[in-house]
C-alpha cells in the first residue's frame, strides 16, 4: 500500500496542529480521507455564498461569426483582431471573408459583427461582390433573433463615402436582425477608432454570466472559417513608418511622352522591414510646401512656420472631402459654401478642386486651432512593390504615375507622386510601411505557370514576381501582358523585360500602345487575340494576375477573361462567369487595382 504523505512542515498550520492533522491523516482510511475533503469543499462552498464576495461563476463560450469585406486588407486585419478581443469578452468566434462563403453564414450564430470597406465608386470590394449581391437579393435569409454590428470603412475624399458599410448595415436591420450596437463610419485614419469601437461593441454584446459549471464552448458547424491568421501588424505601420532612403529616382518615360512614371529606390538597413512580392508600401508624403503656403495665405495666417509645418508633415491639405466643406460652411456661416457641401453640387464642385481651393475660393480669417480642426490627418498612399526582397536585399522599388492637371490657369497636383517627382532627390529620406497583400501572391509553387496582365503602373508588381521567380529558380512558365500609350516613350523597365526574356525567366510578352496605330489597342485586345493559347494556359492550371487602373482597364479585362472563358464553354457567358469565379476561389484569379 502507498504511504500516505504527511503534510510538509511549511503548511499554513502550528506545528502542533501539522503533528494532529499528520496523526489523523496516517491512521485515516481512504473513505474517510475522501468524505473529509469533500466536507472541507463544501464548507467553503457554502461560506462563500453566505459572504460578501462570491466567487465569479465562470461563463458559457458564445458562438460568434465575424464577417469582413474587403480589398486592401484594413477590414481584414480589423476582423482578425476582434477575434482576440471576442475571446476576451468569452465568445467563440470565427472569422469568415465574404468571398469565401455564402450568406447562409449570417444564420450560423446569434452575434454577427461585420467589417466592410467600400470600393470603385460606393460598391463593394470585388471579392465580396456575390455575397454583398446575394445579401441584397430577395433569397437573403431571414435574421430574426440575431444581434448584429457594422463598422464600415471608407475616405470621406469619395463622394459615396462607407456606402457599402451602410447598406449592409440597414439590410441587416431590414431582414429581422436586431443591432446591438450603432454603426460606425471611419476615414482613412481608422485605427484608434476602429479598436475602440470593437472593444466597445464586443463588450455590450458579451454573453451575461451564465450559471456555474456552464463555461463549455458551444459548438458550431463552422466550415469555411478562414484559418487563424496571426493578426499581427507589420513592425512598421503608417503610425509607427520607417525612414528609408531615397537611392534612386528615375522617370521612366522618354522625353516627349505624354506619361510621367517614376521609378523609386528606397533602401533601408532595418531587417525588420519585411515585404513580400505582390504587397503594397505604404509612403506617408510631405504636403508641397507652396500648397501649404497658398492656404495659409487665403485664411489670413501667413508667417505661422510652426503651423506651416504642422500643415506640412501632419495634415490633409488637398482631398476635397463633404464633411470639410460643411464644417467650413458652419464654422464660417457661409450660405455659399453650404449650398457647395450639397448633393450634386459638393460632386461638381470637388471634381477638379482641392481642399485648398475650397480656401482660396471663399477666403475668411481664421485661427490656427479653427484652420486644423477642419482638417483631417495626412493619410498614406500605396505602391504595389515593383521589386524582390530577394533581389534587392534592403531595398524596396516602387513604380509611381506623376498626378497633375490644370484648372484653367491653376495647376493641381497629386500629393505623394510629385513628392516623389518634384520635390525628393536621391540621398534623401521618406516615411514608409508596408501593407501586405495577401490576395495578390505568387503560387507556392514555382512550376505553376502565371499569366500578369498589367497596363501603366500595373507593371510593378509584375517586376516583383519575375525577379523572385528568377532568384528561386522556379521553372513555371510566365506570360506578361502590358499596356501603355506609345512603344517608343512609355515600354516601362523594356531592357529589363528583354534580359528577362533572354535568360528564360519571363516566356511570353505581348503589348498594347494605344496610341501607335489609327485605333485603340489595349491589353485586352491582345488578350482576346490569344486566347487560344490563354485557354491552354488556364486549362495547364495557369494563375492570372491583374493590376493597375480599375476604371479604365480592370474592368474591360475581367469582361474578355469573361468571353474567353465563355468560348471553351460553347459560348455561354454565364457558364464563362462562373468559371472566371471558380478560379478566383482557387486563387488563380487575383487582382490589385486602384
Ligand atoms: C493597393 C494600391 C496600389 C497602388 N499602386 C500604385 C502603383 O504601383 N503606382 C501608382 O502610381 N499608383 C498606385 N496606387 C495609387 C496611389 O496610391 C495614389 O492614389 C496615386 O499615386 C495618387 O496619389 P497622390 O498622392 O499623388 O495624389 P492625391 O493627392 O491622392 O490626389 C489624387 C486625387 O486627385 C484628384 N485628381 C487626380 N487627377 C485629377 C484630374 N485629372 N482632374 C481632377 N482631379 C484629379 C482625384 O481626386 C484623385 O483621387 C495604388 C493604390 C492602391 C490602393
Ligand atoms: C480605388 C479606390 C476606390 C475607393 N472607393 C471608395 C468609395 O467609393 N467610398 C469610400 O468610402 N471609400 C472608398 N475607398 C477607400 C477604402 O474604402 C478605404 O481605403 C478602406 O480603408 C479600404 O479597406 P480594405 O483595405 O479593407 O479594402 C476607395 C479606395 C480606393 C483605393
Amino acid at each position: 500500500m502507498a504511504a500516505v504523505p504527511f503534510l510538509p512542515k511549511n503548511a499554513p498550520f502550528t506545528v502542533e496542529d501539522i503533528n494532529l492533522l499528520n496523526e489523523l491523516v496516517a491512521r485515516s482510511t481512504p473513505l474517510q480521507r475522501s468524505w473529509l475533503s469533500g466536507f472541507l469543499a463544501g464548507l467553503d462552498a457554502a461560506q462563500a455564498q453566505a459572504g460578501a464576495q462570491p466567487a465569479a461563476p465562470p461563463r458559457a463560450r458564445v458562438p460568434m461569426t465575424i464577417l469582413y469585406a474587403s480589398e486592401s486588407g484594413n477590414c481584414e486585419s480589423l476582423a482578425l483582431k476582434a477575434k482576440k478581443i471576442a475571446q476576451k469578452h468569452n465568445f467563440d468566434a470565427k472569422v469568415f471573408d465574404m468571398a469565401d462563403v455564402d450568406v447562409s453564414v449570417l444564420t450560423k450564430t446569434k452575434h454577427l459583427l461585420i467589417y466592410a470597406a467600400t470600393w470603385g465608386e460606393g460598391d463593394p470590394p470585388q471579392r465580396a461582390d456575390d455575397f454583398y449581391k446575394a445579401l441584397m437579393s430577395d433569397a437573403a435569409p431571414k435574421l430574426d433573433g440575431v444581434t448584429f454590428a457594422v463598422l464600415a470603412l471608407g475616405d470621406t475624399s469619395y463622394v459615396n463615402f462607407c456606402m457599402t458599410g451602410r447598406l449592409i448595415d440597414e439590410r441587416l436591420e431590414a431582414l429581422g436582425g436586431k443591432r446591438g450596437f450603432d454603426r460606425q463610419d471611419l476615414d482613412l485614419d481608422f485605427a484608434k477608432q476602429a479598436a475602440d469601437w470593437t472593444e466597445k461593441t464586443l463588450a455590450k454584446l458579451a454573453p451575461a454570466d451564465a450559471p456555474a459549471g456552464s463555461n463549455t464552448v458551444v459548438h458550431v458547424d463552422f466550415k469555411g472559417a478562414i484559418p487563424d491568421l496571426d493578426p499581427s501588424e507589420p513592425e512598421f505601420t503608417a503610425e509607427n513608418p520607417l525612414q528609408a532612403e531615397i537611392s534612386a529616382l528615375v522617370n521612366l518615360n522618354g522625353t516627349g511622352s505624354s506619361r510621367e512614371t517614376w521609378h523609386v529606390e528606397l533602401a533601408f538597413d532595418n531587417p525588420a522591414f519585411v515585404y513580400n512580392p505582390g504587397d503594397a508600401i505604404g509612403v506617408l508624403p510631405d504636403n508641397d510646401p507652396a500648397v501649404v503656403a497658398e492656404l495659409l495665405d487665403a485664411v489670413g495666417l501667413s508667417g505661422d512656420t510652426g503651423l506651416a509645418q504642422k500643415l506640412t508633415n501632419e495634415f490633409d491639405i488637398t482631398a476635397l472631402t463633404r464633411p470639410a466643406v460643411a464644417a467650413y460652411a458652419k464654422l464660417t456661416g457661409r450660405a455659399d459654401v453650404e449650398k457647395i457641401s450639397q448633393g450634386d453640387a459638393f460632386t461638381a464642385y470637388a471634381e477638379d478642386r482641392q481642399l485648398v481651393d475650397l480656401f482660396v475660393d471663399h477666403r475668411e480669417k481664421l485661427q490656427p486651432d479653427q484652420l486644423v480642426k477642419l482638417l483631417r490627418p495626412l493619410p498614406g498612399r500605396l505602391y504595389s512593390v515593383a521589386s524582390s526582397p530577394a533581389a534587392h536585399p534592403g531595398e524596396a522599388h516602387l513604380t509611381i504615375g506623376a498626378v497633375r492637371w490644370n484648372r484653367g490657369d491653376v495647376k493641381r497636383k497629386g500629393v505623394t507622386s510629385t513628392y516623389f517627382a518634384d520635390r525628393r532627390k536621391p540621398g534623401d529620406t521618406a516615411r514608409i510601411y508596408v501593407k501586405p497583400n495577401r490576395h495578390f501572391r505568387l503560387p507556392e509553387d514555382g512550376n505553376r505557370k502565371i499569366v500578369m496582365i498589367g497596363a501603366g503602373t500595373g507593371i510593378a508588381p509584375y517586376r516583383g514576381f519575375i525577379e523572385q521567380r528568377a532568384e528561386a529558380g522556379a521553372t513555371g512558365e510566365s506570360w506578361l501582358f502590358f499596356g501603355e500609350r506609345n512603344f517608343t516613350y512609355d515600354f516601362l523597365y523594356q531592357l529589363e523585360w528583354q534580359d528577362f526574356l533572354a535568360a528564360k525567366n519571363l516566356s511570353r510578352i505581348d503589348v498594347a500602345f494605344s496610341r501607335d496605330q489609327p485605333e485603340k489597342i489595349y491589353v485586352q485586345h491582345r488578350l482576346w487575340q490569344q486566347r487560344a493559347d490563354l485557354q491552354k494556359w488556364i486549362e495547364d492550371g495557369a494563375h492570372l494576375y491583374v493590376c493597375g487602373d480599375e476604371k479604365g482597364m480592370a474592368k474591360d479585362v475581367d469582361a474578355t477573361l469573361v468571353k474567353i472563358l465563355a468560348e471553351t464553354a460553347k459560348g455561354d457567358e454565364e457558364a464563362g462567369r462562373a468559371k472566371l469565379k471558380e478560379l478566383a476561389k482557387a486563387g488563380r484569379y487575383q487582382r490589385d487595382v486602384y
